[in-house]
């Protein structure tokens, strides 16, 4: 028996995914079905309702529940969740729909990834979700351009997931109910998870190091659904959090997990889904550094951490554990922050993530005081892998 040491948001950890016999007979009549093909991030968040990622979500936002998410960052029942997971449908096929019914949520080939209960049909202001949810109309924000780029219909409903969406790195791959598992097994009572969209670097290893001071384990669980072109993918970070991990962790005291979400960059109200979604894993604290999901100018460097003072402790239920900027200064001789560090901007090594890239691009390697020589040369190897590609 599993002892639940953190409860699941909302009280209970969603499982939508259907196998057996049940499966066998949903499989059976889903052809009969209205079908839907699936996009990239629906099917993620597909697998995020269905394995209990988005607890207590059991399937896309009805009507009700998104009006109230975009307006006061609550579920219809007053539930805190910041983002509205919805599934949008091609106008005409919208217009075909009726609540009751049932669709196929299918891949362009006609694989059969779930049966989903229409309960709710209804059409968005994509002006509106932007500013509400982004804080911005601007479609030069890689999340607006993707929600302007989608349909204004959206269909809600409860899904069960009978296939699971087709993922690399299996041996990363775990479930809320396996990591909950795991950290009971380790005797772990004190979790911190820790999202990221980018190879490790030193801050990152720096306040994920001070936070693991004070708990049990880390969780390092990246996001490996859809980036913004440009982002470092999935495949050669992977490569690289093994290799640091394998060098500089303690591996009794870390997880690797994949996060199979999509990436919004809605900043702060993406960091309390971050920080709920992590909750669901088992995680007891969140990390919340500088600009956290954010992308340009958008946000301020901490606003995604004074958003959780809108709300109470309990309604969140993680705690954030928030960082200042950090940086390696040269006359500390060490990684530091603005809090901790008295000396002046000169002597702090800080590259922006396009400054490392470019570097990458022309074959420089990024400092080591910003970034591990084995980090370097896997993201330098794999710059390379995609230039051959191309
Ligand atoms: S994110 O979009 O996933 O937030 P990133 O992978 O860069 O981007 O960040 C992962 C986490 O580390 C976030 O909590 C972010 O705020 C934090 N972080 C990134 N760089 C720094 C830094 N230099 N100092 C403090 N926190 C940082």
């Amino acid at each position: 028996m599993v002892q639940e040491r953190i409860s699941p948001h909302g009280g209970i950890l969603v499982n939508q995914v259907v196998d057996g016999r049940l499966r066998a007979q949903w499989l059976k009549q889903a052809p009969s079905m209205k079908r839907l093909i699936i996009g990239e991030e629906s099917l993620s968040d597909l697998e995020c309702i269905a394995t209990g990622i988005f607890s207590p979500l059991q399937g896309f936002l009805g009507e009700e529940d998104y009006r109230r998410v975009c307006r006061e960052m609550r579920l219809a029942d007053g539930t805190v969740w910041s983002i509205p997971i919805t599934l949008p449908v091609p106008e005409r096929e919208g217009e075909k729909m009726q609540t009751g019914e049932w669709l196929a949520l299918t891949s362009p080939s006609g694989t059969i990834y779930a049966v989903m209960a229409i309960t709710s049909l209804f059409r968005r202001s994509l002006q509106a979700e932007a500013k509400a949810i982004y804080q911005t109309e601007d479609a030069k924000h890689p999340g607006v351009a993707k929600l302007y780029s989608s349909s204004p219909v959206c269909v809600g409903g409860p899904i069960q997931l009978l296939q699971r969406p087709p993922q690399g790195f299996p041996q990363h791959h775990l479930t809320p109910l396996q990591t909950r598992r795991l950290f009971a097994e380790r005797g772990w009572k004190r979790i911190v998870g820790f999202q990221t969209r980018n190879p490790v670097h030193r801050a990152h290893e720096y306040i994920q190091k001070a936070a693991l001071e004070t708990v049990d384990g880390l969780f390092l669980n990246p996001l490996v659904g859809s980036t913004k072109a440009g982002d470092i993918s999935a495949e050669v970070r992977m490569r690289s959090y093994e290799k640091i991990l394998s060098l500089y962790y303690p591996h009794h005291r870390v997880c690797l997990g994949i996060y199979p979400a999509a990436m919004r960059y809605a900043g702060p109200r993406e960091a309390i889904l971050h920080a709920l979604a992590r909750k669901n894993y088992g995680c007891t604290h969140f990390i919340v550094g500088r600009d956290h999901a954010g992308v340009g100018d958008y946000y301020g460097t901490y606003d995604a951490q004074t958003i959780f003072s809108q709300f109470s402790a309990d309604e969140i239920g993680i705690t954030p554990l928030c960082f200042e900027h950090s940086f390696y200064c040269k006359r500390c001789e060490g990684m530091a922050s603005y809090k901790t560090c008295p000396h002046s901007a000169q002597h702090h090594v800080l590259l922006s993530g396009t400054k490392v890239r470019e570097m990458l691009a022309e074959g420089k390697a990024p400092p080591s005081q910003f970034s591990r020589p084995e980090v370097v040369q896997i993201l330098m190897e794999g710059m390379k892998e995609s230039k051959d590609q191309t």
